[in-house]
C-alpha cells in the first residue's frame, strides 16, 4: 500500500514517485493520521479548483490550516472573494506588473554582476530571494528605508526551517503587519501617486450593489499576502529551473541556440516542478470519486505537484522539454476563482531571470548534492543552493 507523508524527508527530495504511485493506486488517497485526503490525477485536479462551492478555500489552503486563522485573500469564498479580489486587482493591474520591467532587468543583471565577481555564491539567498524580495517592494511601494526590515521579516516568515514555534511566528506576523499597517495610515493623511494610496481610495460594488472598501487593517494583510505570496513561489521557481537546466543540458543548449523558446521554458519549469505543490480545501459536501467519498468538512488537497506529471494528460511528462506547448488548464498558477494574482509578475520575473542568466553565463553550474531543501508541505524548492556563473559569453 502506499504511504504519502508530505513531511517525509525522501519524499520531499523526490516526491515524483510517490506521486506517480498515488496516480495509479489511489488517485483519493486518505491519510489518516493527518487528517487528509489528497487527490493526485490531472483531471480530478483541475475539477475541483472549478468547483468552489464543494472545494472551499476558508478552511485554509495548507495541510496545517493555520492560514486560515488570518484574513487572507486567498482563503476566501465567494461572494466575500469575489469583490475583495476586484479590489486588489483594480490596483495591481497587469499594466502596474509590467512597467517593472526595467527595475526587474537592471536588478537582476547587478545581482548577476555581483556573483560573477565570486567563485562561488549561493543562488538562492545571493539571487532567487533577492529578485522577488524586492520586486515585490518596489510593485506595493516600500520606502527604500523600510524594505530591509520588511524583507528580514518576510524572509523569517517564510523560512519555517529554523525550528521557529507558534509564538515567534505570531510575532514576526505582527510585526510586519505593523510596518504595512503604518504605511497605510500615512498614506491617509498625507496621500501619494503611489499604489498604497490607489488601495485606500479603491472601491468595488459586491454582487448586491453594495459598496466595498478595505478598512486599514485589511489593506495590510493583504499587502503582507502580496509579499508573502509572490516571495516564496518565484524564490522556489528559479533555483528549481535552474536544476532541470542542469539535469537537462540539452534543452539548456536549445534555449540559448533559440530565445524566442523562453516563455515555453518558464511555463515548463513551472510545469516541471512547480513551486506550489498542492493547494488545500474543505469539502462542503460529500464528494465520490473512484470510488472513495470523501465525507463533507474533509480537509482535502488538490495535488498539482502530480496532476503536472500526469502520464494521462502530458506525453513523457518525467522529461523536462522547453517546446512542450503548455496546456492553458494548467493548474501551477492555481485555475479558477483562486487562480494567481501575481501570473504577469512571476513570468515577468522568470523570464528576465532565466533569459540574462543564459545570455550572459550559459555554462553557469550548480551542484544539487550540496542544496539543502525546506520541508515545507505546499510549496517545494532549496534554501541553498551552491552556484558558479562561469565565464561571461
Ligand atoms: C512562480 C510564481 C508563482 C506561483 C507558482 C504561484 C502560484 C499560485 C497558486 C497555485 C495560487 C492558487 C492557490 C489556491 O488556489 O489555493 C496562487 C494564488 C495567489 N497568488 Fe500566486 N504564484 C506565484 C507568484 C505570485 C506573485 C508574484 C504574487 C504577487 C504579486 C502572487 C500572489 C498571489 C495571490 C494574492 C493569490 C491569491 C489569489 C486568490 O485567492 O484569488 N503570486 N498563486
Amino acid at each position: 500500500m502506499i504511504e504519502f507523508n508530505p513531511y517525509d524527508k525522501a519524499f520531499a527530495n523526490d516526491p515524483y514517485p510517490v506521486y506517480k504511485r498515488l496516480r495509479d493506486e489511489a488517485p483519493v488517497y486518505q491519510c489518516a493520521p493527518l487528517n487528509f485526503y489528497a487527490i493526485s490525477r490531472y483531471a480530478d485536479v483541475l475539477e475541483a479548483h472549478r468547483d468552489f462551492k464543494t472545494f472551499s478555500s476558508a478552511g485554509g489552503v495548507t495541510i496545517e490550516g493555520l492560514d486560515a486563522m488570518v484574513p487572507l485573500l486567498i482563503v476566501k469564498d465567494p461572494p466575500e472573494h469575489l469583490w475583495n479580489k476586484a479590489l486588489i486587482t483594480k490596483v495591481f493591474t497587469p499594466n502596474r506588473m509590467g512597467s517593472l520591467e526595467p527595475f526587474i532587468r537592471n536588478l537582476v543583471i547587478s545581482l548577476l554582476d555581483k556573483a560573477a565577481a565570486k567563485q562561488e555564491f549561493d543562488f538562492v539567498q545571493e539571487f532567487a530571494l533577492q529578485v522577488p524580495l524586492q520586486v515585490i517592494s518596489e510593485l506595493i511601494g516600500i520606502p527604500e528605508e523600510l524594505r530591509e526590515e520588511i524583507h528580514r521579516l518576510t524572509n523569517k516568515l517564510l523560512d519555517r526551517e529554523d525550528g521557529s514555534g507558534l509564538a515567534e511566528l505570531a510575532a514576526t506576523m505582527a510585526a510586519s503587519h505593523e510596518i504595512y499597517l503604518g504605511l497605510v495610515r500615512d498614506r491617509r493623511e498625507r496621500p501619494r501617486n503611489d499604489p498604497i494610496t490607489y488601495l485606500i481610495e479603491s472601491e468595488v460594488k459586491d454582487d448586491e450593489g453594495v459598496v466595498r472598501r478595505l478598512t486599514d487593517d485589511e489593506m495590510a494583510f493583504r499587502f503582507g499576502e502580496l509579499a508573502a505570496a509572490g516571495h516564496e513561489t518565484v524564490a522556489k521557481a528559479i533555483p528549481n529551473g535552474v536544476m532541470a537546466f542542469q539535469r537537462f543540458p540539452g534543452e539548456r543548449t536549445k534555449l540559448i541556440e533559440n530565445p524566442g523558446l523562453l516563455p515555453g521554458a518558464v511555463e515548463e519549469i513551472l510545469r516541471f516542478d512547480p513551486p506550489s505543490q498542492l493547494q488545500g480545501r474543505t469539502t462542503t459536501r460529500d464528494v465520490t470519486l473512484h470510488g472513495v467519498t470523501i465525507p463533507a468538512g474533509s480537509k482535502t488537497m488538490l495535488l498539482t505537484g502530480a496532476a503536472m506529471r500526469d502520464e494521462r494528460k502530458f506525453e513523457n511528462p518525467d522529461i523536462f522539454n522547453i517546446s512542450r506547448e503548455a496546456p492553458i488548464d494548467s493548474t501551477y498558477f492555481g485555475f479558477g476563482i483562486h487562480r494567481c494574482l501575481g501570473i504577469h509578475l512571476a513570468r515577468l520575473e522568470l523570464r528576465i531571470a532565466f533569459g540574462e542568466l543564459l545570455k550572459r553565463f550559459p555554462n553557469f553550474e550548480v551542484d544539487s548534492s550540496r542544496a539543502t531543501r525546506s520541508v515545507l508541505s505546499n510549496v517545494r524548492g532549496v534554501r541553498t543552493l551552491p552556484a558558479r556563473l562561469g565565464a561571461q559569453a
